[in-house]
């Protein structure tokens, strides 16, 4: 869970406004690109597109407040509606209806921007509502930011939004999240199994990680202990490794994985774009990568 600031706004770190810098940098050039599509100022030099759209489906507080600082910072909704140019129309999501109502208010300050919301679990409002409504016609494209504190986005909505073919999604997948439900001496429950097949399709490689002990082991009596489990330590950069090539069965090109890390350098989670666009993945691993370079300049 998050911390809340007085007004039930997410107070956030570091990590998480670099998130917010990535989200900004892509959506500048995938807006830009889009918006040639529209005219004849594109490779084909015919006008195909005839609109562009962003969903965010966990919009959050709008404003969510610096760690430790009396500084609010832009959340996603506002970095969305802030890059230029402009999409055709963005749909906000969420669970909470005091963020909705934040995110309704910002008609007032962007009178010009078609705005839509939706109270409710992005995946049953995406599969039941807006996929099936928006998202299909070959001549619109959308941006989808997943951006849960945990392990809300279901493989199912992943599954959907790639059937579209129309869709780019940037997901921000929660390694800590698998990680602290895996215990270290024994199998995990079946409804943990479950959990991690609703939210990653597969579960093959739990077993891998998880092995006996040598048969020979004693007890503090010499006596030989029975046999228990143990797993490896699960590594980040392979555990999102693990969910980009789970998502390459899905996307034809996806991204490297950036990993966000916290102020004790424990990876939180793991970002990456999804796309049937290759020049997308492209333009997206130029970002994460200087995005890299000047985290290692600043530690
Ligand atoms: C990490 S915050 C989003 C932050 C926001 N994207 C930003 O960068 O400013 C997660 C948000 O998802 C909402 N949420 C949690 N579960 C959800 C679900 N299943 N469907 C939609 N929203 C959900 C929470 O109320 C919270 O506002």
């Amino acid at each position: 869970m998050s911390r809340r600031g007085s007004e039930g706004e997410d107070i956030i770190g570091r990590w998480s406004e670099g998130k917010l810098d990535l989200l900004a940098q892509y959506l500048q050039a995938y807006s830009t690109i889009m918006s040639n599509q529209k005219t004849s100022n594109n490779p084909t030099g015919k006008p195909w597109l005839r609109a562009y759209y962003y969903i965010d489906a966990f919009a959050g507080s709008v404003k969510p407040v610096a760690k430790d600082e009396q500084r609010y910072i832009d959340g996603s909704p506002l970095r969305a509606l802030q890059t230029e140019p402009r999409f055709d129309g963005y749909w906000f999501i969420d669970v909470s209806p005091q963020r909705i109502e934040r995110v309704e208010r910002l008609r007032e300050d962007f009178p010009d921007c078609i705005i839509e919301t939706r109270l409710g679990d992005c995946n049953d409002v995406l599969r039941n509502d807006i996929i099936p409504k928006v998202l299909r016609s070959p001549k619109q494209r959308t941006f989808v930011f997943l951006d849960p504190y945990g392990l809300q986005v279901d493989w199912e909505t992943v599954r959907e939004l790639a059937n579209t073919r129309t869709c780019d999604i940037f997901i921000n997948f929660s390694v800590m999240g698998v990680t602290r439900l895996l215990p270290r001496d024994q199998n995990p429950e079946p409804e943990v199994v479950e959990q991690l097949s609703k939210v990653m399709g597969s579960t093959n490689w739990i077993t891998q990680i998880y092995r006996e002990p040598p048969a020979t082991q004693l007890d503090l009596f010499g006596n030989p202990s029975e046999p228990s489990l143990s797993r490896d330590t699960i590594r980040s950069e392979w555990l999102a490794s693990l969910y980009t090539n789970q998502l390459r069965e899905l996307f034809r090109y996806v991204s490297r994985p950036v990993l966000m890390k916290n102020s004790t350098n424990s990876a939180l989670y793991a970002l990456c774009l999804a796309s049937h666009n290759e020049t997308a993945i492209r333009i997206t691993n130029d970002i994460f990568n200087r995005y890299d370079q000047l985290r290692v300049l600043g530690s």
